[in-house]
């Protein structure tokens, strides 16, 4: 049987069968209760990215949406990049505000400053960075037009657990900065998310995340509880808590497999148009730009080689239709693909896979 590399793979060991087992003998499976692994995790990952609280939520679009909801954003706006997940834009949605979307940087495919600088308005409350495919958005030039515009800044990180800004971790920058645990992000769970805030508020603040991740239920004694906001049902599960402390203890080791890979595609392959090569990078994704993609992604494929589409612009989908004008992001829209680039690759997959691009370019 032919041999297929996939695009994405999580990364399973012996380590998380034990913990998922242990979990389920447990009998603890429900919101953070019983064995505390939500709670756990919620520590350790506050610990590792060094931010100033956690809150684990059961998707990334859930801490997305969790986050935008500490603003008024009725009729109010939000910039954000159109080059991402819908999700960063259906949170916005979610919380009665208005996307706007505004062009990328054509190098590393995160938002333009200089582009925001040209949609801000009075109206404007958040800006919605995302970190592509890992690689840091210019946080501190974005930080300063959020202090000049009285405007907050939240960052969608759902690709950049574990990369760096300027020395820190994704997530101790921001005051709200949204991580994704889906099953093929670096750090894997069956599914979850987290919020991580920072700056003078963050304790009032995850007060507040934490009663509306759980259908606004607060001031429990006993069996009596009340009601005091409107919440959601956002809870992290046990058993993706138990698999995460376990990705979380080999999220270093696994990010440098990936960049390793990336050194390699940036070096090695012949393209004009591809991701370029920064340490600070965890290589969630690793992207080139091809002109007829359809017919070299279909090659690929009959030679084993799974690609994908990271993404077709949310301003051009039928929901969001805008008439903005977006050149970077159209173009690359048009052209871009994914790669495999996860740890489960051989130096074998690897090598095929440059070999083939190489020969196809
Ligand atoms: C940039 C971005 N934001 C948000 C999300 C939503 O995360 P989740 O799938 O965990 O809801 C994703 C998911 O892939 C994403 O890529």
């Amino acid at each position: 049987m032919k041999k297929i590399i996939k695009l994405f793979d999580p990364h399973v060991g012996s380590e998380e069968e034990k913990a998922i087992k242990k979990t389920l003998k447990s009998h603890f499976w429900a919101s953070g209760s019983g064995t505390g692994q939500v709670e756990e995790f919620e520590k350790k990952f506050k610990n590792y990215i060094n931010s100033g609280s956690c809150i684990a939520v059961n998707s990334g679009t859930s801490a997305l949406h969790l986050a935008l909801s500490l603003f008024p954003l009725k009729n109010r706006k939000v910039i954000l990049p159109s080059l991402s997940f819908v999700s960063t834009a259906h949170a916005v949605l979610y919380n009665g505000g208005k996307p706007i979307f505004v062009d990328v940087e054509p190098d590393t495919l995160c938002i333009n400053p200089e582009e925001i600088q040209k949609k801000i308005t009075s109206n404007t409350d958040v800006i919605l960075p995302v970190h592509f495919g890992g690689m840091p958005a210019k946080i501190s030039e974005i930080k300063e037009i959020c202090n000049a515009n009285n405007c907050n800044l939240v960052e969608d990180a759902a690709h950049a657990a574990g990369s760096l800004y300027k020395n820190r971790k994704i997530g101790s920058h921001g005051m709200a900065v949204c991580f994704s645990f889906h099953p093929v992000k670096n750090l894997g769970m069956p599914t979850g998310g987290l919020v991580s805030l920072n700056g003078p508020e963050h304790k009032k603040n995850a007060k507040l995340l934490k009663i509306k991740r759980w259908c606004g239920i607060s001031n429990r004694r006993g069996v009596d509880y009340d009601i005091t906001d409107l919440g959601w049902n956002f809870y992290m599960n046990e058993f993706s808590a138990s698999i995460g402390l376990v990705q979380l203890s080999k999220l270093d080791k696994l990010n440098k497999k990936r960049k390793k890979i990336a050194k390699r595609y940036s070096k090695e392959l012949c393209l004009e148009n591809k991701m370029k090569f920064d340490n600070d990078c965890n290589y969630h994704l690793y992207w080139i730009r091809i002109k007829n993609r359809m017919n070299f992604m279909k090659e690929l494929k009959r030679l084993g080689i799974e690609t994908g589409i990271h993404y077709k612009p949310i301003h051009q989908m039928t929901y969001y239709k805008q008439n903005s004008k977006l050149p970077i992001t159209e173009t690359i829209g048009k052209e871009i693909v994914s790669l495999p680039i996860h740890p489960n690759l051989t130096n074998d997959d690897i090598d095929f896979i440059i070999k083939s691009i190489n020969k196809l370019s």
